[in-house]
């Protein structure tokens, strides 16, 4: 591996799987293409990145073809983050999310079988949400059914799909990744994790959807990381059009994990508020890890408590950071009797 495109490198998961392939591979030239989205920030990226010689950041979007084959001539891997991805905002706006998620991932994959002959690895990004709520588990990637209940997971499941069929159909070397519910440093407001430290840094509401029962399988992002970079590593052939959940295997509910960050950080439990749950909301994940095991070598290692307490003294210090966010930490959604939330 000599040279990698990492879409979506200005991201929250994208700019610390930046951070760990910058590290562990001192020779490889990176190429982040970004359109530097309200989700992206240059910023995400640290300084000793910016300023080095092997990276290469461009700012642009997936959806200019033109512009994903120049960079596609100078690598040889390819990791597919950039996405348009808060549930929430797809439920009032979507268009972005088909344009950027399904086509834009169109345009990727195609460029992928454009530069075949360079490209060894192409990594896409895809999420537990295609799955929808857990029927069976621990939810197991080939048996499963994908039952989407938002637009952000039915665009996403789109093109996961896709990437699956253009392996079958041309042969792409591509391997498809769905992580669970990520958190950790550099998260926008408007997730979950982020959205209850900073309120219980602050004391101000934690806002809990519904009666706070819906469950997730919470992976710290380093982990996940980790995991990305043993897709990098593991042989190609067992993988090639493999999907791998990339979870912990534990689920954990909202009231609970929004209690835990309320002791952590040391806020009164009586911040908890209960608002109307959100449409197409998920009752439950969990994800099933024995195929990441196999083929992969990995676990998720963290827990739950440490990955919070790490993630609570990330915002602690970067206030300057999240500050400038605030104003979108919240969507109003309209619901279908008409009433309207701030979710
Ligand atoms: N955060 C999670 O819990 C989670 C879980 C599973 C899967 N995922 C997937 O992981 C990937 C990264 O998620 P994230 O949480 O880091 O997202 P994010 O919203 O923090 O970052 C997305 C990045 O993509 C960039 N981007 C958006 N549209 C673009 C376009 N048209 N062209 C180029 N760049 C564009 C943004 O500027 C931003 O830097 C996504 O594909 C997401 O679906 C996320």
């Amino acid at each position: 591996m000599n040279a990698m495109l990492i879409t979506g490198g200005a991201g929250f998961i994208g700019s610390n799987f930046l951070s760990a392939v910058m590290k562990r591979y001192p020779r490889l030239e990176v190429y982040v293409l970004d359109a530097m989205t309200y989700a992206g920030h240059p910023e995400n990226i640290a300084p000793e990145i910016r300023a080095s010689p092997r990276f290469h950041l461009w700012y642009g979007n997936i959806c200019n073809a033109e512009l994903v084959s120049d960079i596609m001539d100078h690598v040889d891997t390819v990791v597919h983050f950039a996405a348009e991805t808060h549930v929430a905002r797809s439920i009032f706006d979507n268009w972005v999310f088909f344009q950027t998620d399904v086509m834009g991932t169109h345009i990727i994959a195609n460029q992928v079988l454009r530069h075949r002959k360079r490209i060894k690895r192409f990594i896409h990004i895809s999420t537990s949400e295609v799955y929808g709520t857990a029927i069976s588990e621990p939810m197991d990637e080939d048996e499963h059914p994908l039952m989407p209940l938002s637009p952000y997971a039915s665009a996403k499941c789109g093109a996961d799909r896709l990437v699956y069929s253009y392996w079958k159909t041309y042969d792409i070397p591509a391997v498809i990744i769905r992580p669970f519910n990520q958190y950790g440093p550099c998260q926008h407001l408007e997730k979950c994790v982020p959205r209850f430290v900073t309120s219980a840094l602050f004391g101000e509401p934690l806002t809990v959807h519904g009666d706070g029962s819906a469950a997730r399988d919470w992976v710290f992002v380093d982990d996940t990381c980790r995991g990305l970079v043993a897709a990098l590593e593991a042989p190609l052939d067992a993988l090639l059009g493999e999907v791998i959940n990339m979870g912990t295997g534990i689920a954990t509910d909202v009231l609970t994990l929004a209690r835990n960050v309320l002791d952590i950080t040391g806020a009164s439990q009586s911040l908890l508020e209960f608002i109307e749950d959100r449409p197409g909301q998920v009752d439950k994940h969990i994800a099933a890890t024995d195929k990441a095991a196999r083929l992969l070598k990995w676990k998720a290692t963290t827990d739950l408590d440490t990955g919070l307490e790490k993630t609570v003294e990330w915002y602690r210090a970067h206030e300057a950071w999240w500050r400038k966010q605030e104003w979108m930490k919240h969507v109003e959604l309209t619901l279908s009797n008409g009433r309207k939330v701030s979710h």
